[in-house]
């Protein structure tokens, strides 16, 4: 009975190769583990200064106010299924800090009701401005009759109106598009109107004392 030592198996140079490729693998392993949090330092260092003014200062970006608005005529005309309206908006943009030239181009602003978008955006003058100062206002109006595809966009306007019409006020929303120093900016603005001032004959307005927009996403407008 021989009793086999218990050695180690012989290197053979196929063996050697396997580890020296190991070995290789595990260095690189380490050197990408040690260049990873480099290449994120460096990748913020290179990307910092154009990003942090968009995610923290956003130094072109002013967000619309609503000064003011009346609603004169909201209506839903079943037999011919149109929504009349006549309503009009002030919009105020207040300074931006800073001592560089802002330029709000592009600037156009569309109302609608329960998604029913009423009559074509109205395009109004763009506003340049340097430094502080007062806001710039500016005002558009909206008048006439839009058509409602029957079925369920016009039984979505019925139902809005007949909610708001309970609750006694009137939500109407102004989408604004701007370009900002020539960057996209998008607004939406919820205009609030008591329902009992608005006459069926247009003779009396609602008023909005006003109110902050929010951004919004672009929508086609
Ligand atoms: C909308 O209301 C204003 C203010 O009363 C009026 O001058 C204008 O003629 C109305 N527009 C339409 C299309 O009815
Ligand atoms: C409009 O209706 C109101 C009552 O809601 C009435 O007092 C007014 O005279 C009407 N105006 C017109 C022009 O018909």
């Amino acid at each position: 009975m021989s009793t086999e030592p218990n050695l180690p198996p012989p290197v053979s140079p196929r063996g050697a190769g396997a580890r020296r490729r190991q070995c290789v693998a595990a260095a690189a392993a380490a050197t990408a583990a040690c260049l990873a949090p480099l290449a994120v330092l460096l990748a913020v260092l290179v990307l910092a200064p154009s990003l942090l003014p968009r995610l923290l200062l956003r130094p072109h970006h002013v967000v619309p106010y609503v000064a003011s608005a009346e609603l004169r005529l909201l209506s839903f005309d079943a037999a011919a299924s149109t929504v009349v309206y006549n309503l009009s908006a002030t919009l105020r943009f207040d300074s931006p800090s800073g001592l560089y030239t802002w330029r709000c181009t592009a600037l156009r602003a569309a109302p609608s009701y329960a998604g029913q978008r009423l009559g074509d955006a109205t395009a109004l003058p763009g506003i340049t401005r340097r430094g502080a100062g007062a806001g710039d206002t500016r005002a558009a109006a909206w008048a006439g009759t839009q058509r409602v595809p029957p079925g369920r966009r016009a039984r979505a306007v019925t139902a809005a109106l007949a909610r708001d019409r309970a609750v006694g006020w009137y939500a109407v929303k102004v989408d604004v598009a701007t370009v900002q120093n020539g960057a996209e900016s998008d607004f939406a603005c919820v205009l609030s109107f008591p329902a009992a001032a608005v006459a069926h004959n247009g003779s009396a307005a609602a008023v909005f004392d006003g109110g902050r927009c929010v951004d919004a996403v672009r929508c086609d407008i």
